[in-house]
Parts: structure tokens; sequence; C-alpha cells
């Protein structure tokens, strides 16, 4: 697969450049980023490194977007795990601390899972989050996804920490949200 971009109103979800190394290592200094979504390294060696994996699509297990708005940087989308014999897809998300509640989130994600039932024909995407993340879950709720249960212990996060974690979907023919 190549990269591709898709504009959704005010924001673009765009492939990742190798000169968004600093305005990620601005984003990660933020704890619950660390805490929810810990890109594994802060450092611009293992950044770049992560940014050039995001870029590369070639192997078709993911598809990396940077969202941005306006020229900047406001958060990232992704569809990993694809599994074409499966059709499906993990979905993951974060936003940067500054621009939180405004929902950049879930028009990225409703986005990006659009853009996974069309142009890839997958017939699922899920999401995991932890279970004392609520702002994830309104997100989830949002995009359209039904919440399928509950993980025991299913996940180390940033701290450290095994959670429980809410398993999510959304199915190829489920409403779409209506979005403001
Ligand atoms: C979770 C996250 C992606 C949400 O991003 P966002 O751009 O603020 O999301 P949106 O504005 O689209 O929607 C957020 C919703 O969650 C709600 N919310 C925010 N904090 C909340 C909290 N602590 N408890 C409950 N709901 C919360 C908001 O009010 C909003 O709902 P509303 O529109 O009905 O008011 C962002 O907080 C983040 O990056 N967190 C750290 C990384 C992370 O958790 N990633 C997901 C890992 S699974």
């Amino acid at each position: 697969m190549e990269p591709v971009s898709l504009p959704v109103g005010e924001l673009l979800l765009r492939p990742w450049r190798e000169d968004d190394v600093d305005a990620v290592q601005a984003a990660v200094r933020d704890p619950l980023l660390q805490r929810w979504n810990d890109l594994g390294s802060r450092t611009p060696e293992g950044l770049r490194e992560k940014l050039a994996r995001f870029r590369d699509w070639t192997a078709g297990d993911h598809c990396s977007w940077a969202v941005e708005e306006g020229g900047t940087l406001v958060g990232s989308v992704a569809l990993h795990s694809i599994d074409r014999a499966q059709v499906e897809a993990e979905l993951g998300y974060w936003t940067t601390a500054g621009a939180r509640g405004r929902g950049v989130a879930v028009r990225a994600a409703d986005a990006a899972c659009r853009w996974a039932f069309a142009e890839l024909g997958l017939d699922r995407v899920q999401l995991f989050h932890a279970v004392e993340n609520a702002a994830s879950g309104r997100v989830a709720e949002k995009a359209g996804f039904t919440l399928e249960g509950r993980l025991r212990r299913s996940h180390r996060y940033g701290d450290g920490v095994k959670h429980d974690e809410l398993l999510w979907s959304r199915l190829s023919d489920d409403p779409p949200p209506a979005l403001r």
C-alpha cells in the first residue's frame, strides 16, 4: 500500500513526515499520552525510527496518519494489525494536549473507519482502551463503536501496570455516527 491523505473538514489525515519529529517530541511530553499511548521512546532518534515505520505502509499491516489542523499537528490515528483474511483491523489514536475536547479524535477515528470499510474492504474495526481511560471510551462511543466487553488485566500501559481494558467494535454496516 502507498500512503494516502484524507481531508476531513478542517482536519487533514496525512502521511507522517520526517520533519514531524519535533512536534511529536513536544506531544509526548504530555503525561496522559505517556500513560495511555506510550510511543516507546521519547528521544529524537527513537521517535524518528517510529515515524519511519509509520510512513512505510508497504507491509500492508498498518495505515498510520498524522492529523493536522491549519498546518499544525494535532494528533495521530492509525489502523493497525490489519488482517486481510479476517477483514479486520485495530484502531489507535491520540491528540495533542492543546487540541483536546474539540472533536479531533472522534472525527479522525470516524474518517479512518469509513476509509477502511470503503477502500480496504474491511468489515470490522476494533479498539481497546484501559477501563480508567474514560475519554477514549467516549471517543469510541461518539465514533460509532459498540462496547463488547471487558478484558481482565489485558495490557501493560505506560505506567507499567496491567490494566483491564474495554473492547469496542464498529462494523461496516453499523449506522455511521452523526457528527457535528
Ligand atoms: C482520548 C483522546 C484521544 C481524546 O481526544 P480528544 O481530541 O479530546 O477527543 P474528542 O474531543 O474527539 O472527544 C473527547 C470526548 O471525551 C470526553 N472526555 C474528555 N475527558 C474525559 C474524561 N476524563 N472522562 C470522560 N469523558 C471525557 C470529552 O468531553 C468528549 O466528549 P463530548 O464531546 O461528549 O464532550 C485524548 O484525550 C488523548 O490523546 N489521550 C491520551 C492518549 C490516549 O488515551 N489515547 C487513546 C488510547 S486507547
